[in-house]
């Protein structure tokens, strides 16, 4: 398949896997880059940039395809050292960033100059209008359905989609909700140019998390995911467990007045617990409601191949079929 995106990017199929922290290592994201698709490493998982650096030539080990890195700029007081990610991001040849929460503006001559492609996630059409303006070369634009943080707008990708096709120039793909070749032909048909998922990588064999977190995703159903934090702007959807059942009792009783040092035994230090040891009732780690979509752990290679199948299918039979003795309009018809 032939889109913007992947014109964009170098790659087979129109499918990103966004940055995920603990998550996004250089396996899962090799082995994404090598069935198509474009895998992307999380860059502040890795705590130095020195580490970044050997988390690029460790992907670039496992595969000659194109591959990006996740920048995440945190609502934190104290920034990581961006400039010198970025350094190690441009020193380790990768032309694909994914830049996530705050606006890149700032950062991004330094990106351009390295002749990198920036896709920012946003979740609102105002944001990627500023994305585009400010020189992104395409938005990941991220439903309220999806994994992790969609924002404080609420809205979902059936809506969002279309309003972002009508007003972006730049090429977006669907972010959210995302999960088989229904999903991308969807996202086709509202104007996206490719799909990102994240949820839906956690499930396969390559990716480099506990066993217990891809039984989990494949037991629970849509109605498992919560939303975090709203009451300090910083919304996350996660799968909730014990400890985020905690968190929300703590929600409820503080009301408006929450500050993040009251849950912080709830959402800091749990991506390690949850991702490395398995402990699924440590708090809160980012999930999509697409988990209710999720029923196997296949390869990485095995899911791209079965949705891109299944796209062509939709395409091909179910879509066309409909058209079946249908005249098609004027402007489609072939002089
Ligand atoms: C476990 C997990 C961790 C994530 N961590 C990050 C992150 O560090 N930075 C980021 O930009 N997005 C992060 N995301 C969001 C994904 O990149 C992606 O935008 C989102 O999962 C899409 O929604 P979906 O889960 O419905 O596919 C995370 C998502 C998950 C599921």
């Amino acid at each position: 398949m032939k889109t913007a995106i992947t014109e964009l990017f170098g790659i087979q199929h129109p499918i990103i896997q966004g940055g995920m922290h603990y998550v996004g290592f250089a396996e899962l994201a090799a082995a994404v880059s090598n069935a198509g698709g474009l895998g992307i490493i999380t860059g502040l998982t890795q705590r130095t940039p020195e580490l970044l650096a050997k988390e690029i030539a460790r992907c670039r080990d496992m595969t000659d395809k194109p591959f990006g890195v996740n920048l995440t700029f945190l609502p934190t007081l104290s920034d990581p050292p961006y400039p010198e990610y970025i350094a190690a991001i441009r020193e380790g040849g990768i032309k694909a960033v994914e830049t996530a929460g705050r606006s890149p503006e700032a950062y991004m001559p330094a990106l351009k100059a390295a002749g990198i492609k920036v896709i920012h996630k946003c979740t609102s059409v105002r944001h990627s209008l500023k994305a585009e303006k400010i020189g992104c070369d395409a938005v990941s634009v991220d439903g309220f359905e999806c994994g992790g943080h969609p924002g404080e707008d609420d809205i979902p990708n059936m809506i969002l989609l279309p309003r972002a096709a009508d007003e972006l120039k730049i090429p977006f793909v669907a972010s959210g909700g995302m999960a088989d070749g229904r999903s991308l032909v969807g996202a086709l048909a509202m104007g996206a140019s490719g799909m990102n998922m994240g949820t839906r990588f956690v499930a396969t064999k390559e990716a480099p998390v506990h066993d217990n977190v891809k039984q989990a995703l494949v037991k629970a159903t849509e109605l498992d995911t919560v939303l975090v934090m709203r009451a300090l702007r910083n919304t996350e959807r996660v799968l909730r467990n014990k400890g985020v059942d905690e968190l929300l009792e703590i929600e409820r009783e503080k009301g408006a007045s929450l500050k993040i040092d009251d849950i912080l035994d709830q959402v800091a230090g749990v991506y390690p617990k949850v991702m490395v040891d398995g402990q699924m009732d440590a708090g809160a780690w980012s999930c999509g409601m697409v988990v209710g979509l999720i029923h196997d752990i296949p390869t990485v290679k095995e899911l791209i191949d079965r949705i891109m199948v299944e796209a062509e299918q939709i395409i091909c039979q179910r879509l066309t079929g409909f058209l079946d003795g249908v005249e098609p309009p004027k402007a489609m018809k072939v002089a």
